[in-house]
């Protein structure tokens, strides 16, 4: 039975015939995860089929966050792509992003559904929005994740309902749905757990901007990440032990606050050390976004609750959360990306953050999103919003990369997502820099020390030695040395015998 009786059924095809050049086009999806999935690939045969008869067409996307397969790669193949924000992380895209032929606004994903309220995206053309149902009242169920769909629904002008039949109409038993007011008329969030719900199951819309529904039963197109190596490991087991170790000394309390973790390897990782941890208790998050090692973690009993925007799982992992819904419906809440990212409430709960660099500088200042400081990578997606409000900010990453060509610990970051102000602890696989505390000199010493690979060591400390004195030593004049031998010589340290570096 159809899910949207009283909207005019259209094909794909014809739905794209809809959207005009220069268009403002803001789908769902945060991650894979709820993206729409058919009028993407839709748009993009379109422009492709105007391109070859020398017409003009691109579009402006507005997403939750990346979209991958879904919408962000199909639509930069065909060149359809004019703007994009507030995420993204695909090659195509990517590529086409640091050519400048696509304008990228990276941003703190809380941030947008208020830019959005005012207008600084332009005005939102259309809004296509992947859902379970749509009644005819304009009760729109969403599927794997919120993302900024409530607030395209919203403010678009024209809405496009993708109806998923893949996805189990129990997704809306976690959805908890509310759009903050602008300033000054929001309201307190009473937010004491990453359960608690203030909200409704669905989106809003007015029916007569539905000028679409398409029917589908796609899933998400979630990769699986490859297994943890070993440096991955040895990172895991740092933060491992450096969580044991503020339990005993009373900084973290028996029934541990909130965790928070990025997308990746890296903390898939450690996500499984604590699983694995016999004296790590049971605990809870408060992120962004719900990957696949959390649904083993949590069938085992470890990860007791969860509040995120998305569930970006697999096809498989999706299946089984599907078939244990009366499990898993009372343990996972899913949000709205200004809520599941909300400053006041990481700060409330006490969150504990771990994201990701590139690289850090030795003041822990971080690089998350900009190679050189000038090709950007993914994004800062939610570090910031975590990391600046959290109660203790871990950032994570392999002390070399490139076959150790590159190191990620550096005299100076060309770019700064997090600063030392908010970052708090360095993990690397050579161990853990706490710097809590410590005024730059000794945060310097502390970072090259503990984290850097030791074939850097000695490039790190004479650039200490060489620098001017002042709160902060910098050299300015070789600051950003080995980015610059990389760019020119492939390579931060031309000379380094890269055999002495095991890259696992
Ligand atoms: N300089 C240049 N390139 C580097 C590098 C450095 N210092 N460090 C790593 N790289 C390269 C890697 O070699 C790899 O290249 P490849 O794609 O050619 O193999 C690439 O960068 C990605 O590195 P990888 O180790 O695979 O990282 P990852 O998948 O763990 O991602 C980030 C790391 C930082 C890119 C990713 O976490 C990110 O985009 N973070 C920002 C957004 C975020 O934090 N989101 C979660 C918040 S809720």
């Amino acid at each position: 039975m159809s899910k949207a009786k009283a909207f005019p059924l259209l094909s794909p095809e014809e739905a794209a015939e809809k959207i005009f050049h220069g268009a403002t086009v803001a789908f769902s999806g945060f991650t894979n995860a709820g993206a729409a999935k058919l009028l993407p690939r839709a748009i993009a045969a379109r422009a492709e089929s105007l391109h070859s008869k020398g017409e003009p067409f691109k579009i402006r996307v507005l997403t939750g966050a990346s979209s991958g397969e879904s919408i962000d790669e199909p639509l930069a193949r065909a060149q359809a792509m004019s703007y994009r924000a507030p995420y993204q992380s695909g090659p195509i895209l990517r590529r086409q992003i640091n050519q400048q032929e696509v304008e990228y606004v990276d941003m703190h994903l809380s941030h947008l559904p208020q830019t959005v309220l005012e207008g600084f995206h332009g005005k939102v053309d259309f809004a296509v929005i992947e859902a379970t149902e749509i009644t005819s009242d304009g009760r729109v169920y969403l599927t794997t994740s919120i993302g900024a769909s409530p607030t395209y629904l919203k403010y678009a002008d024209h809405v496009i309902i993708e109806i998923n039949r893949h996805h189990s109409e129990r997704l809306r038993e976690m959805a908890d749905i509310v759009i903050m007011p602008p300033p000054p008329h929001r309201f307190p969030l009473p937010f004491s757990d990453p359960l608690t719900k203030v909200g409704y199951p669905y989106a809003v819309v007015d029916p007569k901007k539905v000028v679409a529904v398409l029917e589908n039963d796609e899933q998400d197109h979630v990769p699986s990440f490859s297994a943890a190596d070993e440096r991955s490991h040895r990172i895991a087991q740092h933060v491992v032990r450096f969580l044991l170790d503020e339990m005993l000394a009373g900084r973290i309390p028996d029934d541990f606050p909130p965790l928070q973790a990025g997308v990746g390897n890296v903390s898939n990782g450690v996500m499984a050390a604590l699983a694995q941890n016999p004296y790590i208790p049971p605990f809870r998050m408060y992120t962004e976004v719900f990957q696949d090692s959390l649904v083993d973690i949590m069938e085992q009993g470890k990860l007791v609750a969860a509040s995120t925007t998305s569930l970006t799982v697999t096809h498989e992992t999706l299946k089984r959360l599907y078939s244990n819904m009366d499990f898993f419906v009372p343990r996972i809440v899913l949000r709205p990306q200004e809520i599941s990212n909300h400053p006041g409430i990481i700060r409330r709960l006490g969150v504990i953050a771990l994201n990701t660099a590139i690289e850090v500088d030795i003041y822990g200042n971080v690089n998350s999103s900009h190679v050189y400081g000038m090709d950007i990578m993914n994004g800062i997606g939610g570090s910031g919003e975590f990391t600046r409000n959290s109660y203790i900010s871990i950032f994570m990453c392999p002390s070399v990369a490139k076959g150790g060509r590159i190191s990620a610990i550096v005299p100076m970051c060309p770019h700064i997502d997090n600063n030392e102000h908010s970052v708090q602890i360095v993990v690397t696989d050579q161990g853990l820099a706490d710097l809590r505390g410590m005024g730059p000199a000794h945060r310097a010493q502390t970072i090259i020390e503990r984290c850097a690979h030791p074939a850097y060591k000695d490039y790190l400390h004479g650039y200490l030695e060489r620098s001017r004195r002042g709160h902060i030593r910098h050299d300015l004049a070789t600051s950003f040395e080995l980015h610059l031998n990389l760019m020119e010589q492939g390579a931060m340290l031309p000379d380094l015998d890269l055999s002495s570096i095991n890259d696992a």
